[in-house]
């Protein structure tokens, strides 16, 4: 008697196996209209935690006419979407999933605040995200940032200028989106050597903004770069 009560149990958890049925789900899941609109809040009141780690790859510009700074970066974000986990529903060899679309996911909306005129690059190779049977998900952007920065006066910096990009997410206050990062959230490790600038300290801590629109207040993240002319 035990052996088919358990298969009932099973199979009315949608327990199946394999590769196919895996992606089946996931696609059909995904395709449904609200799946990608809805912020994957496990309980209501609860933010989605998502990480925030920043690599600097290059220095375009300091520029002192307009006072600004032009930097190359990889964006990487990290959050659980609870819809996602698989496991122990499937049982699958599988253990993480890219899917090419990031737009038929829920992505949060993080934006330079700082920065208008700093862009995402948008080319469809780059719009990949992964995510792993827990439902970890990790979406990495590559980021041209645009930020006024106090660079000083004269044609080159004499002395190393510190300036500060701010991302939080655009529409999202801290009770649906909390920001988080890594101790070391300024990765330099693919640093452009031969770039002009030298980035010789990086820094991060987090804040956060009251703004007319909305009674809670955003999160924010601040990554501090202290940059320096190589040839000075
Ligand atoms: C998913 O993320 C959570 C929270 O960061 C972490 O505790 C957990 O180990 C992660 N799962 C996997 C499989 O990496
Ligand atoms: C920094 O980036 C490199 C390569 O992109 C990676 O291997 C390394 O783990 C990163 N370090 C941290 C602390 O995220």
């Amino acid at each position: 008697m035990a052996i088919p009560l358990l298969l009932i149990l099973l199979s009315s958890l949608g327990y199946c196996e394999g590769v196919s049925y895996l992606y089946d789900h996931v696609y059909n899941m995904v395709s449904t209209v609200d799946f990608a609109h809805t912020v994957p809040q496990a309980r209501i009141n609860t933010p989605v935690p998502v990480k925030l780690t920043l690599a600097i790859t290059r220095v375009l510009k300091v520029d002192s006419e307009n006072q600004e700074l032009v930097a190359d970066g990889v964006l990487s974000m990290r959050w659980s979407d609870f819809r996602l986990a698989w496991e122990p529903w499937v049982s699958t060899d599988v253990t993480t999933i890219v899917w090419p679309k990031a737009d038929s996911f829920w992505t949060p909306d993080i934006v330079v605040v700082n920065g208008q005129g700093s862009q995402y690059d948008a080319s469809p190779e780059t719009s990949s995200v992964r995510f792993d049977r827990t439902g970890n998900v990790t979406w990495t952007r590559r980021l041209r940032m645009r930020v006024p920065c106090d660079v000083g006066t004269g044609n080159l910096i004499n002395s190393d200028v510190t300036c500060v990009i701010r991302l939080a997410s655009w529409a999202h206050d801290g009770t649906s989106v909390s920001l988080i990062t890594a101790e070391r959230g300024v990765n330099l490790t693919d640093y452009w050597a031969d770039s002009r600038y030298d980035v010789t300290g990086a820094g991060v801590t987090k804040s956060s903004q009251e703004y007319d629109c909305c009674a809670a207040p955003f999160d924010v993240i601040s990554f501090s770069v202290v940059v320096g002319n190589r040839a000075k």
